[in-house]
């Protein structure tokens, strides 16, 4: 019997936005209407990915070699993780994937945007190069005003590199999401973040039946 198509999906805010709880019910929604989940996540996925990872997020280092480190995890995670889930049939959820790059290194350290787009194209090039450029086909973004998410993050564990930057680097990454959003608004859908767990829930599982993923009325 011929499989499902596989169904990319990503997830993507400013830290403290509050994605995690919400790719835990998503892929609880999938699986109940029958479709086999791979959760994972940016940088990471793959153990090499997952040690760049550790270094990305924990060592300084200046805003290239850090947008260079993410796509290396990137393309790790892409060729032993992202694309043979999809080839299989599977939903991919990520938490975060090259937004976040644009957002981060680019909006919030202020790096290079044609670098990063040139990193883009390298990365998620398909190996028969006939196709277009492997991206989510929806991006659930959550979002959040950067001084509510600081004090739904304060006190609540030991902040990483980026989580203990100034309110104004997270200003500033709010404003690369709100661009990528701008450019491809087919592929995103904009969650306010800014309400009730349950209520961004129901946002978030909306915009899912809206494309189609899941089965049940789009405004039910
Ligand atoms: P996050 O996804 O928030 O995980 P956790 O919930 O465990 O904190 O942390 C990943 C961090 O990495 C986040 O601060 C954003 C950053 N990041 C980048 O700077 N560039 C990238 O390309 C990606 C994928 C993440």
């Amino acid at each position: 019997m011929p499989h499902a198509a596989g169904l990319f999906i990503s997830f993507e805010g400013i830290d403290g936005a509050g994605k995690s709880t919400h790719i835990e019910a998503v892929a609880q929604a999938f699986e109940s209407q029958g479709r086999s989940v791979t959760r994972t996540r940016e940088p990471g996925g793959t153990p090499l990915a997952e040690t760049l990872r550790q270094l990305v997020l924990n060592e300084p280092m200046d805003a290239l070699t850090e947008s260079l480190l993410v796509f290396a995890a990137r393309r790790d995670h892409i060729q032993g993780v992202i694309a043979p889930a999809l080839a299989q049939g599977r939903v991919v959820l990520c938490d975060r994937f090259t937004d976040a790059t644009f957002a981060y290194q680019g909006a919030g350290r202020g790096f290079d945007l044609g670098v990063l787009q040139t990193l883009e194209q390298w990365v998620q090039s398909r190996s028969d190069k006939s196709q277009a450029l492997l991206q989510p086909q929806l991006t659930i973004w959550f979002d959040l005003p950067p001084h509510v998410a600081a004090a739904r993050l304060s006190g609540a564990r030991v902040p990483d590199k980026f989580e203990s930057q100034p309110l104004a680097f997270f200003e500033a990454v709010a404003g690369g999401y709100a661009t990528r959003c701008a450019q491809d608004p087919q592929r995103f859908a904009r969650i306010n973040a800014d309400q009730s767990p349950e209520a961004v829930r129901e946002h978030v599982m909306a915009a899912l039946r809206a494309k189609g993923f899941l089965r049940g009325a789009p405004g039910a």
